[in-house]
């Protein structure tokens, strides 16, 4: 069966980062949280997957050592930056000795199903310092969250958005603890989530 991230495939760069209807009504709110803690980060061992074009990628890279791993790289604009081709659900046939302060993920885990969200955070923990952070977004069961994973699937693309129960699951299988959740909202109603998740 066809893996949804292979939708890429033929979209190159710029169409990805022409704004849609669901970025220009919903993604503004969560790009300035997520931009919020970008800049809080500096001197670090970065890795982000699923990086896409690399449009957080180039507000922090400046300031930390980045790795980024993504299925579809033909996506990647910038060149100054580590990329790695593959699929984060199989982190450690990509990376060797490495460790991250820091593990970062936007708008991925809509791509992940509970297994192989299981195995990519099973994966970032292998690699992440002691007192590391996996700091991933989520969609979330909110009705924006509803609403954006119904519309993908009228596309006949299979979208998977979480609930806390669903992500504390996630977090004690994994062995790591939430330390922060953020909520996405816009007019009131809750899209998505900011996880940080740490280690235990
Ligand atoms: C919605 S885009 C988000 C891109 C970027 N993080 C952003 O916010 O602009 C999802 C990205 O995750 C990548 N992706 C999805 N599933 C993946 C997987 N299993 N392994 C590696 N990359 C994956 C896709 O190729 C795509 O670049």
């Amino acid at each position: 069966m066809k893996k949804n991230y292979e939708r890429y495939q033929n979209v190159d760069a710029d169409d990805y980062e022409n704004p849609t209807l669901v970025s220009r009504l919903i993604g503004k709110a969560g790009d300035n949280l997520i931009t919020g803690i970008l800049n809080s980060i500096t001197n670090k061992n970065v890795l982000e997957l699923g990086c896409g074009t690399g449009r957080f990628t180039k507000l922090y890279c400046k300031n930390n050592n980045v790795t980024c791993v993504d299925i579809n790289t033909h996506l990647f604009k910038l060149n100054n930056v580590k990329l790695i081709e593959g699929d984060v659900t199989k982190l450690e046939t990509l990376l060797k000795d490495d460790t991250f302060e820091t593990v970062l993920s936007f708008w991925m885990t809509e791509y992940l199903n509970n297994d192989d969200f299981k195995k990519t955070l099973i994966g970032c923990k292998k690699y992440l310092s002691q007192n590391g952070k996996i700091i991933f977004t989520v969609i979330s069961k909110g009705l924006w969250g509803r609403c954006y994973v119904a519309g993908a699937k009228l596309k006949g693309i299979n979208k998977y958005n979480y609930s806390n129960s669903q992500l504390t699951e996630i977090a004690q299988y994994s062995d790591l603890e939430i330390e922060k959740t953020i909520s996405v909202k816009r007019f009131g109603f809750e899209f998505g989530k900011i996880i940080i998740f740490q280690n235990v």
